[in-house]
């Protein structure tokens, strides 16, 4: 039974075109589906890295661009004002704990936070007396959030200004319902001199972005020095020699510095072996030329 014997060939032909009508009509179709239509889509929508937030050099997304801050310092502040608890600082230190402590420590201080159960030593349990290495007292607790415990999941908590530190000791001295043997008269002597005398600096802000642009600019190849021919007679290699420069910057203390550097590390660095029996007067000359740059 062959197909023939259903249909004449004028009719095989004419069920052909139909077919290839339809697989013609179905890949335009296709076509219109999977980029007509969603090219009209986007049209208009911003190119990657047009607005919105900054995307980094890989095309992601860079959550820490931040913008550009001037420094500046917090001034002293009055020790009297940090050395008993007062509505503003306990008010401060309850925030504080919250954020940095409480994951640790509990909410409540008792050393059962959601994260103590992964650290091999106990967050210390506030409410309790015993156990405590720098001690209860106020410069004892400062000693503890400026220094952090060694060896333990304790960090420094250099990072919160010295004020803060005392807010956050006051909120969990609260927590301690035993009694505290009373504060050593020279100890709270001594914080109270550190409190008076360090002001916070805040360093600058600079964009990420700007960072690694000077980064990137700082390790770039120098260009090969190009020197005098008294004190071309040192170099061997001025493009390895200037790389060598850059990177140990040490040499610009004196030309003796120079000198003692430059041939320990020839001639790898791109320095003349020969230079090691070269006079003093070479030497300053040559430290004389680099100082400026190294460009004639
Ligand atoms: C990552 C967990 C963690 C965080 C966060 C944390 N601590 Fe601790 N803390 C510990 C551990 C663990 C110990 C016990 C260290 C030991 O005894 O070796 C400890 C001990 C202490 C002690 C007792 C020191 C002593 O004399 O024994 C004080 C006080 C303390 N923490 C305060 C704080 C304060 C205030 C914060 C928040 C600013 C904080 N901790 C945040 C884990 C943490």
């Amino acid at each position: 039974m062959r197909i023939e014997d259903y249909a004449g060939p004028e009719e095989l032909k004419r069920l052909a075109s139909a077919f290839m009508t339809v697989v013609l009509g179905l890949m335009v179709l296709a076509l219109f589906v999977f980029i007509v239509v969603p090219g009209m889509r986007s049209a208009g929508a911003p190119a990657a890295g047009e607005g919105g937030a900054p995307l980094g050099a890989n095309g992601w997304l860079d959550p820490v661009e931040v913008p550009a801050a001037k420094g500046y310092r917090i001034p002293p502040v009055d020790p009297k004002t940090l050395l008993t608890p007062t509505a503003q600082l306990l008010a401060r230190g309850s925030e504080l704990f919250a954020r940095d402590c409480a994951q640790c420590h509990g909410a409540l201080g008792r050393g059962d936070g959601p994260a103590a159960r992964t650290l091999t030593s106990a967050p210390r349990d506030f409410t309790r007396p015993e156990g405590w290495k720098n001690g209860t007292g106020l410069p004892a607790m400062f000693k503890t959030l400026s220094a952090g415990i060694p060896g333990s999941a304790m960090a420094a908590f250099d990072t919160l200004t010295p004020k803060d530190r005392m807010a956050v000791i006051h909120h969990l001295r609260a927590f301690a319902a035993f009694e505290r043997r009373p504060e050593d008269p020279a100890a709270l002597a001594e914080l109270a001199k550190i409190f008076a005398s360090s002001s916070v600096a805040v360093p600058n802000r600079i964009p990420l972005s700007l960072a690694l642009r000077k980064l990137e600019e700082e390790y770039r190849t120098p260009a090969p020095l190009s020197l005098s021919p008294a004190s071309a007679r040192l170099i061997r290699d001025p493009a390895r020699a200037a790389a060598w420069l850059q990177a140990s910057p040490a040499w610009r203390k004196s030309p003796a510095a120079l000198a003692e550097r430059a041939c320990a590390g020839a001639p790898a660095n791109g320095f003349a072996v020969s230079a090691a029996v070269l006079d003093a007067e070479s030497w300053r000359g040559l430290y004389a030329e680099l100082s400026k740059g190294g460009r004639r």
